[in-house]
């Protein structure tokens, strides 16, 4: 992963631009990463936008051809390149480094990164993943909308080279992606386990049907989160639910 590296100046979106690739059937091999200064239509989970200040931060998507996985199993995926960003920021940034279910980098309270992966099907075996992934390294300020974001900057006090990061990231990746090819399914899913953030606290949720305390307790292998009520009563929930 990386070694074909492309960077663009300015792009409406890395994943839409590695997905309009795909769908003109240009070829792209596997582990190639499209990365960019500047995304002017950045996307995020949810129908969100992805805000970046130009040049401080990486954005960037990665190319997987996970042909070896059922469609049941894709949360693996999200897994895998959760736990490379973690494994690559863990050195810098220590034991507040955190997995917020499904697939964001929170330091503390505050949000470092998240990723948006895209993934198509081909009979019973997934085709191509589109991992796209931001992660705030060299930005100062954010605006009042993002709160909750942070920055390695708002961390350390220190400017970090973007693409030093970035080979790291795609290392670590590749370690848990090929993992994922060996069969070793239950390493990476007992490590995004560990790193999971809230795991066993007490914490407030907002759900469709409200807000409530809970805990949360495991994260079922198709990806979806198990909270436990303070009756001890256990929920499960999709994205869209939570
Ligand atoms: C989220 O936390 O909601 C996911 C954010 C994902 C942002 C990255 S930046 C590179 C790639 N291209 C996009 O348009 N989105 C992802």
């Amino acid at each position: 992963v990386g070694q074909n590296l492309v960077t663009i100046k300015q792009v409406d979106s890395t994943n839409s631009f590695l997905k309009n690739l795909l769908s003109n059937s240009t070829p792209v091999s596997e582990g190639t990463v499209i990365m960019a200064e500047e995304q002017y239509a950045g996307r995020g989970q949810q129908q969100n936008t992805w805000h970046s200040e130009p040049g401080k931060n990486l954005t960037f998507s990665l190319l997987l051809k996970p042909h070896f996985l059922p469609p049941h199993q894709q949360f693996d995926l999200n897994r895998a390149a959760s736990l490379g960003v973690y494994d690559a920021l863990y050195p810098l940034l220590g034991d507040q480094l955190k997995i917020k279910w499904p697939n964001d980098i929170y330091y503390g309270d505050r949000k470092l990164g998240g990723m948006l992966i895209e993934n198509t099907i081909q009979g019973d075996s997934l085709k191509d993943s589109v991992v796209g992934i931001g992660i705030n390294i060299n930005q100062e300020n954010f605006p009042e909308g993002a709160a909750n974001a942070t920055s390695v900057k708002q961390i350390l006090q220190k400017d970090y080279d973007l693409t030093l990061i970035l080979s790291e990231i795609c290392k670590c990746i590749e370690a848990h992606y090929l993992k994922l090819r060996a069969g070793q399914t239950e390493l990476v899913r007992n490590a995004y386990q560990q790193h999971l953030y809230w795991l066993n606290e007490e914490r407030s949720f907002e759900s469709d049907s409200g807000i409530f305390t809970g805990m949360v307790k495991n994260v079922l292998p198709e990806g979806l989160l198990v909270i436990a009520d303070t009756n001890g009563r256990q929920m499960e929930f999709n994205l869209k639910e939570l």
